[in-house]
């Protein structure tokens, strides 16, 4: 633990950050199951508001285990620790004016209030995203091969099979990816920031 620090304020405040790079940031965090469609609806997103010359980048689960997170394994601990350095990292990039996407499993209600917290205490805006599918239907999907192996007994701690999932209570936004097709979910997406003023 480290002790005798001081925070440092920079010499741009928040609002005139903002004010500068004419962008609010804001937290897009995607949760649900593997094969739910988090990473497929976050690159089609980035996509699309850079297209738009929005500053946007997307975290993604399966990216940051190789780097940042690469000592982090799939225990419940080590999911805890996972979602609560993305949950600082977002918060660093939506301060810098950011749209930033996540797109993690993050299956534990409490590590994703967590997450919302750290960013509302700073004043910083967090929506989070129910990415939906029934589990036979990500079962089915099952892109990676992950489901027949966790089936089979040879991943352990996989969610939905031997790990669990929590769904949001009060998403912001729930999309149900087994009934609107990709195109649609972006959209749905890209309407909330417009709502907001975020875009
Ligand atoms: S978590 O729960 O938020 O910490 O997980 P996350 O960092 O998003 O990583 C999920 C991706 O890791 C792969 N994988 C597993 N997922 C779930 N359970 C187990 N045991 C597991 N082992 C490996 C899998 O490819 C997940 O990617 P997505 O994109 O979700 O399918």
């Amino acid at each position: 633990m480290a002790t005798n620090i001081t925070f440092h304020e920079g010499s741009v405040d928040a609002q005139e950050r903002s004010n500068l790079l004419q962008q609010r940031g804001v937290t897009i965090w995607l949760t649900g199951l593997s094969a739910s469609g988090k990473s497929t609806i976050a690159c089609a997103l980035e996509q699309h508001l850079l297209h738009l010359r929005k500053f946007s980048y997307r975290l993604d689960g399966d990216n940051i285990r190789f780097g940042l997170n690469k000592d982090l394994g799939f225990d419940e601990k080590s999911r805890n620790e996972n979602i609560r350095r993305i949950g600082e990292v977002s918060k660093l990039f939506t301060s810098a004016c950011c749209i930033t996407l996540t797109a993690f499993i993050s299956p534990y209600r409490a590590d994703r209030a967590l997450a919302r917290t750290l960013h509302e205490s700073a004043g910083l805006a967090f929506v989070e995203v129910y990415v939906d599918a029934p589990l036979e239907v990500v079962e089915a999907r099952d892109p990676k091969g992950l489901y027949k192996k966790a089936r089979a007994g040879e991943i352990k701690d996989f969610t939905g099979i031997s790990a669990p999932y929590e769904p949001p209570e009060k998403p912001e936004i729930h999309i149900k990816t087994h009934e609107s097709d990709l195109s649609e979910s972006v959209r749905i997406i890209v309407e909330y920031l417009a709502e907001k003023g975020f875009i």
